[in-house]
């Protein structure tokens, strides 16, 4: 889509879709400028499916009490200050860094799973579930819950983006519950029993009293940071390994030097944004460069342009672990929405990469093969990347 893109950004950096009913905005600095001003372009109420959901699929999630409209992002000061607030006093930087181990041991695992074969598929053997082993660790879940609470994080992101026939979207609804009520579970269990991972010390800080938050309104939190904690990472993971090992010289060049990862993680997130397109809502009549919107009017993002800005990232294509603004991208947002996640996904990143160039230096992609895209307007990442080494 890329060369589409610098088309529109060239022509009409600002565009109308019929189609989608979106105001559609391709430009770096005009993003940048709409994430800056939530009063204008709010996020509520923009977590909504394109197309409204059929009546019996809104009556299975109602049925099943399933509460959760919107996540942290879809919610609008003063209760977006409320919760991200209660929520980064557990979600802390330290927590953060506390995962570095954890992350290694599954990351060193899932290597030496393959290691002795001579080829691998970095989705299936790496992408696909680290980000889950290791959010679902931060949450206190089993190992063993993995694939179910997969499934259902799928289900969520098939119902929230994509545009499905009843009876698939009606399956969807009923993973949709089931996720809620094993988050309130999770919560109601650490209320009884605080222990020591996420939901524990937000459920400590709750039991201290001083916080104004409901239970429900914890499990949202958590509901949030599962769905949020996986889906992108792997995106980030699938897309960044697939450009790197395309571009031999990043490749080679952070396998001689270590130093150059961090940098080579910013340039994985910038070119191939996880989360390619985001929406707003406008609340009031706004203008986007020349383009005049009214107010209660879609508007979406496209990341994914935006990082390919040429006025930003000369040479937008190239991967560059030295690009001095790489970190500028707008992968994460920017603004009070700023992805909460970002240095967990970060690390996670980093120590893909220390322990892929430094086991495995001769990994290339796998010749002769065609990237088939997961169908989601939203999250986009390869299924599989093939690999070879010595
Ligand atoms: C918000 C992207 C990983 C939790 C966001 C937003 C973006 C984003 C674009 C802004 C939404 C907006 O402005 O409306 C990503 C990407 C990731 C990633 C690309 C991985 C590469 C994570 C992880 C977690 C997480 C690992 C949690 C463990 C959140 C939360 C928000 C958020 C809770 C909402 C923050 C708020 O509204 O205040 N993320 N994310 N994300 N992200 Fe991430």
């Amino acid at each position: 889509p890329f060369a589409f893109y610098a088309r529109a950004r060239a022509e009409a950096p600002v565009f109308y879709s019929p189609e989608l009913d979106y105001w559609v905005v391709t430009r770096y600095d005009d993003i940048r400028d709409i994430f800056r001003d939530p009063q204008t372009f709010s996020s509520e109420n923009t977590q909504a499916p394109f197309k409204p959901r059929p009546a019996e699929v809104q009556q299975i999630l109602a049925d099943g009490g399933f509460s959760v409209v919107t996540g942290l992002s879809g919610k609008q000061p003063p209760d977006h200050t409320r919760l991200r607030g209660f929520i980064k006093k557990a979600f802390t930087p330290r927590r953060i860094a506390g995962m570095e181990p954890a992350i290694r041991a599954i990351v060193t695992a899932m290597i030496d799973g393959f290691a002795g074969r001579g080829r691998a598929d970095l989705v299936a053997e790496l992408a696909y579930e680290l980000p889950a082993l290791v959010i679902f660790r931060m949450l206190g879940i089993p190992d063993a819950d993995v694939p179910k609470v997969k499934e259902w994080a799928q289900s969520r992101v098939a119902m929230n983006f994509g545009d499905r026939p009843v009876s698939e979207q009606a399956h969807h609804a009923e993973n949709l519950v089931s996720y809620w009520r094993y988050c309130q579970e999770l919560v109601a269990s650490r209320l009884r029993e605080p222990r020591d991972d996420l939901p524990g010390a937000l459920a400590r800080i709750y039991l201290e009293g001083e916080e104004e938050i409901e239970p429900d309104e914890i499990a949202a939190l958590v509901y949030g940071q599962l769905t949020a904690g996986h889906e992108t990472t792997t995106a980030l993971l699938s897309n960044g390994l697939k450009e790197l090992l395309a571009q031999r010289e990043a490749w080679d060049a952070i396998c001689a030097d270590s130093r150059l990862i961090p940098g080579a993680v910013e340039e994985m997130l910038r070119v191939s944004a996880p989360v390619f397109t985001w929406k707003r809502r406008t609340k009031r009549p706004a203008r986007i460069g020349d383009v005049e919107l009214p107010g209660e009017t879609n508007v979406l993002l496209l990341l994914g342009s935006a990082n390919h800005d040429q006025t930003v990232f000369p040479d937008p294509e190239h991967i560059d672990p030295n690009r001095d603004n790489a970190s500028r991208h707008l992968s994460f947002g920017l603004g009070i929405h700023f992805c909460l996640g970002a240095p967990l996904a970060r690390l996670e990143g980093r120590v893909v990469l220390e322990e892929l160039a430094a086991r495995l230096p001769s990994l290339r992609l796998a010749a002769g093969q065609t990237f088939d895209f997961n169908a989601n307007s939203s999250f986009r990442g390869p299924s599989r990347v093939l690999v070879e080494f010595d």
